[in-house]
């Protein structure tokens, strides 16, 4: 966790180090140059210029010819601009130093490289330390006899300029001083918001470490903390779904649990209670025939009940296959008409199968879509028994390139709240002729395999109606009178 932070902070610096190194250096070799350079220029001027001034014939034959080079530099210097800042000093070709501006000749020989150039005729500058250790600039320009000018041009000394740097040094070490000063302000502020990035970044990180370590715990009903609408914010939402989506269907797998035990339990009971009975009383044949046909009853009940189990958890593991095969929907819905009419005359509901033109082929596993008009028929049932003018209609309708089947019941209908979780698995409204709750959820897993849709409208006291709509294989043209007779 701490290494985030610490990458953060290490890159902005890094970024911000090299960015100021590269701006600095660029910003004092060019303050250094503008300075020392400008310095330079200005002694190279005056040194040049004096040197001309004393090499010009007219003034050169003012003084004698044999006079020394000592009497040639007092001319200088009563000739020079009494207000130059350096110092002058006039060499002869031995590096003597023949008189200097301040007066105080020295002993020592001058060998500087300046001086050296100058001899050999060039006008050239040289930095470095003077004895007592302060920095100077140093410009030699040779001084040619030019009295005659066109025959024996020679060098008969070298002028020097010499300037102490220390003035320009300060200056230059107050800017380097001032520059270093604004990187390393610049560095703790690019230090401080890797700093804050960081923390920023980590803060709701550390949420989500928290959360999941709670989910890990078993506690689901925990939420994180949204700090900012990024790409962390966005985990962090897609993790309180997730969070949310666990909750649900741990409560559903609860649920379904408790529920399916007492589905269970239910046809145990009663079998275990009729098997007893049946032992005690083996030779009264009519309470034997009446409990082995509750058996049966609760037997078939338990296997319907195991078989949704498994296609339950077949779809669940996307391993429910279809057995594709072309037939006449009509038949289908005969099928479910005959299965369903004895108990319909029995809970004197009205089941109505109604006839009209429209006739389809669909491709399609036979099986399948009978087990899911057979849950669709029988909630209509479950749920309109006991109304006066019970009805339940099956019509099947062309639609461009669909089949629609729709059964509808006027019973009792399904509350807005509830119409729109019927379909979830282990949904059962507040009934207590619900069942598993399994039937829609598994019926419209099915319809949707078959590339359909499994479509519920209800108004509650009123009725249902359930549309499914299949692909069209082939539309049916009929005119036989005796069409619906022969199937
Ligand atoms: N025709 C209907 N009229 C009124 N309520 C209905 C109708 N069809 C479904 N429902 C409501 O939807 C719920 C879910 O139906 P579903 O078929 O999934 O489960 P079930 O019938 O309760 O159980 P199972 O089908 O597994 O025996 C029902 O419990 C009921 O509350
Ligand atoms: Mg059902």
């Amino acid at each position: 966790m701490r290494s985030i932070s610490r990458r953060l902070i290490a890159s902005y610096l890094t970024i911000g180090l090299f960015t100021l190194i590269i701006l600095e250096t660029l910003f004092i070799v060019a303050i250094s140059q503008y300075y020392i350079g400008g310095m330079e220029r200005a002694l190279m001027n005056s040194a040049e210029k004096s040197a001309v001034f004393f090499s010009r014939s007219e003034l050169h034959s003012l003084i004698q010819e044999d006079t020394t080079i000592y009497d040639k530099s007092k001319f200088i210097f009563e000739n020079m601009d009494s207000e130059e800042k350096a110092m002058i000093e006039v060499i002869d070709l031995e590096g003597n130093v023949v008189i200097d501006s301040t007066g105080a000749s020295s002993e020592e020989k001058i060998i500087t490289p300046d001086y050296l150039a100058a001899l050999n005729g060039e006008s050239s500058s040289w930095r470095g330390r003077t004895d007592n250790g302060e920095a100077i600039m140093a410009v030699s320009t040779p001084i040619y006899n030019e009295r005659n000018m066109t025959s024996d041009k020679k060098i008969i000394g070298v002028l020097r300029y010499q300037s102490s740097m220390e003035m320009v040094n300060k200056v230059l070490f107050q800017y380097i001083f001032f520059v270093v000063g604004i990187g390393i302000v610049v560095l703790t502020a690019s230090a401080f918001l890797g700093y804050m990035m960081a923390r920023q970044i980590l803060i709701p990180i550390k949420e989500l470490i928290r959360v999941t370590g709670e989910i890990a715990l078993g506690n689901f009903k925990v939420t994180a903390v949204k700090y900012h609408n990024d790409e962390i914010g966005q985990l962090v939402d897609a993790f309180n779904l997730m969070a949310r989506e666990i909750t649900k269907s741990d409560q559903a797998k609860n649920e379904f649990i408790s529920s399916i035990s007492h589905e269970l339990r239910t046809p145990l009971t009663s079998i275990k209670g009729w098997g007893e009975t049946i032992l005690e009383a083996v030779d009264d044949r009519e309470t034997t025939e009446e409990g082995l046909n509750i058996i049966c009853r609760e037997t078939d009940r338990l296997i319907v009940l195991v078989n949704d189990l498994l296609d339950f958890s077949k779809l669940q593991a996307q391993r429910l296959e279809l057995h594709k095969e072309e037939f006449n929907l009509d038949k289908l819905l005969y099928d479910i008409r005959n299965q369903f009419s004895i108990r319909a005359k029995q809970e004197k509901i009205k089941l109505l199968l109604e006839e009209n033109d429209d006739h389809a082929l669909v491709m399609a596993d036979y099986n399948r879509l009978k087990q899911v008009l057979i849950n669709v028929v029988d909630n209509a049932m479950k749920f309109t028994i006991g109304k006066t003018n019970a009805e339940i209609k099956i019509i099947s309708q062309l639609l461009d390139d669909q089949v629609a089947v729709i059964v509808e019941d006027n019973g009792s209908g399904i509350s807005v709240e509830d119409l729109t979780q019927v379909k979830e698995k282990f949904y059962k409204g507040t009934s207590k002729k619900s069942g598993t709750g399994l039937g829609l959820s598994i019926a419209s897993e099915i319809i949707a395999l078959h590339g359909g849709e499994l479509l519920i409208d209800s108004i509650e006291g009123k009725g249902t109606k359930v549309v499914i709509t299949l692909p069209l294989y082939y539309e049916l043209m009929i005119e036989d009178d005796d069409y619906y007779a022969d199937i």
